[in-house]
């Protein structure tokens, strides 16, 4: 069986009791938490920052934090971000002006590099550093909001990235983050994904464990 990655998306936590919320969720089985920065500025909507991750820590959180940036400029938060603790931190190259620079800097902080698609944005944003990253994540929904959709589309774009990845030789997660839920996420993995977050589908349940079990069930399938 491949090596599957729930990763629950804090942006449907209960923010006033986030240490908490985090502690549960993995307590219930997720392995990575999925921590969303909005700027109001490159996505519609303002969250979280370098101090709630810290906090996250301090609180005594061990399990990796992805931290997704949808801020720009981007480059101003990724030392601020791997300080506090981010384990994996990926970017959108449209926020960036220097994408490589980016990148090399995020491992320069030791942590783990990618970068995110949108849902139209194209795949050659790849072409000049795929040797350089650690994780490639496929927006399924226009970022900014929990509780959307999954846009179809997406599942031939993951297709594509997952054969890019193959042929790389590299051993580069592919990440999707959008509308992920149980009754999708089997396909969603035929289509190439190996690291799945979920916000709404997991935090809006009262039982997160039974909703990350039927998960893995439907990726055992
Ligand atoms: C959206 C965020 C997602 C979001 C996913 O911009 O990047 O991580 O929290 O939420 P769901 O799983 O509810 O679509
Ligand atoms: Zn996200």
């Amino acid at each position: 069986m491949a090596d599957y990655l729930i990763a629950p998306s804090i942006l449907s936590a209960d923010f006033a009791r986030l240490g908490e919320e985090v502690d549960a969720v993995l307590q219930a089985g997720a392995d990575v938490v999925h921590f969303d920065v909005m700027d109001n500025h490159f996505v519609p909507n303002l969250t979280i920052g370098p101090m709630v991750c810290k906090a996250l820590r301090d609180y005594g959180i061990k399990a990796p934090i992805d931290v997704h940036l949808m801020v720009q400029p981007v480059d101003r938060m990724i030392d601020d971000f791997a300080a506090a603790g981010a384990s994996i931190i990926t970017f959108h190259p449209e926020a960036s002006t220097h994408i490589d620079r980016s990148v090399q800097q995020i491992k320069a902080a030791g942590c783990q590099a990618g970068l995110v698609f949108n849902p139209a944005t194209p795949l050659h944003y790849l072409d000049y550093v795929m040797d350089k990253l650690d994780v490639i994540l496929l927006m399924s929904v226009n970022p900014g909001f929990g509780g959307q959709s999954f846009i179809p589309s997406t599942l031939a774009k993951l297709k594509q990235v997952r054969q890019r990845i193959d042929a790389s030789g590299r051993d580069i997660r592919l990440e999707i983050d959008g509308g992920v839920k149980v009754d999708n996420i089997a396909e969603i993995a035929a289509a190439g994904a190996d690291m799945f977050v979920a916000g709404s589908a997991i935090f809006n349940q009262p039982d997160y464990a039974a909703v990350i079990a039927a998960m893995r069930n439907e990726l055992a399938k």
